[in-house]
């Protein structure tokens, strides 16, 4: 026992020396490679800003983020989304406000509502557009809003569509009661109606701010190209619609990537049957909007 016991002990002192150096590399390897880990993943303001991100897929699992530049963001976040249709490009985004940020909305627009108004063409007068927009509503800046509700639906709306704040014109409040509706038109400035345009509306972003009871719905008559025939009555409320829910979001194309205006991009807003409708519009045009 004893002798084995030396005999090991011997063996050892013999093998100090590489064991030694073995144990050292291996500590300063650890040490080395531990340390750059560390910095790519907690560094604060380090040249890698490389970080995992606090998001969890749905399996659960961690995803790992990526490098990102100045004006990028450093957490890999979620905005959900239901692609509705391709025929218009239709997108629908539950959840996208809050319940709070719907209300603060509704509170501070309420007082300033006013007969909506229609973009007249020509031969069109207020007299012989009477019906076709029958809501009221107020336009409202997110600068015009102490709150900050505006400025944080704004900011997702642009990461959402990857459209800058700057191409978007202030938010439309609407409010419609039993009864009022929008009948069928596009949110686009054709040139052949309305003359050459500078700059053009290309996406529409609704942000329902209420639940309807009845009626109400967000309605595309030509959704994948039916009722084109020529026959379809403009105040019909037919085709693909999509029923308010208090703080989702509906994004639609109102233009093609080649600028041409896309016709199944059509819409209007059925008659509220019950209750009312309250929405905020965004729309997002082609250059960014010039402040006067
Ligand atoms: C623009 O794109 C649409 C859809 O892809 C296409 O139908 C149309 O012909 C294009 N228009 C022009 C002028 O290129």
């Amino acid at each position: 026992m004893r002798g084995k016991g030396r005999g090991g002990w011997e063996a050892g002192a013999k093998l100090g020396l590489p064991v030694v150096l073995f144990f050292c590399s291996l500590f300063f390897l650890v040490g080395f490679f531990g340390s750059v880990l560390l910095s790519l993943d907690i560094s604060g303001g380090g040249e890698t800003r490389r970080r995992f991100a606090e998001s969890v897929d749905g399996d659960g699992e961690e995803i790992l983020g990526m490098d990102y530049g100045e004006t990028g963001e450093d957490l890999v976040s979620s905005i959900p989304f239901q692609v509705l249709s391709m025929r218009p490009r239709a997108v629908y985004f539950p959840k996208f406000a809050t319940r709070e940020q719907c209300q603060g909305i509704i509170k501070m627009t309420k007082p300033n509502l006013r007969p909506s108004t229609l973009a007249l063409r020509k031969g069109e007068t207020v007299e012989n557009t009477k019906g076709i927009r029958t809501s009221s509503g107020t336009f409202i800046s997110a600068s015009e809003d102490k709150t900050g509700i505006l400025a944080n639906v704004e900011r997702k709306i642009a990461r959402a569509t990857m459209i800058p704040r700057a191409h978007g014109e202030a938010f439309n409040v609407l409010r419609y009661e039993i009864g009022q509706s929008y009948y069928s038109h596009y949110d686009a400035f054709n040139p052949a109606e309305y003359g050459p345009q500078k700059n053009q509306r290309i996406v529409s972003f609704l942000l329902y701010l209420s639940d309807v009871k009845e009626g109400g719905e967000t309605m595309f008559p030509f959704e994948n190209g039916l009722n084109m025939d020529g026959l379809y009555d403009y105040k019909k409320c037919i085709g693909l619609k999509v029923k308010p829910r208090q703080g989702d979001g509906l994004l639609f194309y109102s233009a093609f990537p080649n600028g041409t205006i896309d016709a199944t991009s059509l819409h209007g807003s059925c008659p509220v049957i019950k209750g009312e409708k309250w929405v905020a519009t965004k729309w997002l045009r082609d250059q960014e909007i010039d402040k006067e």
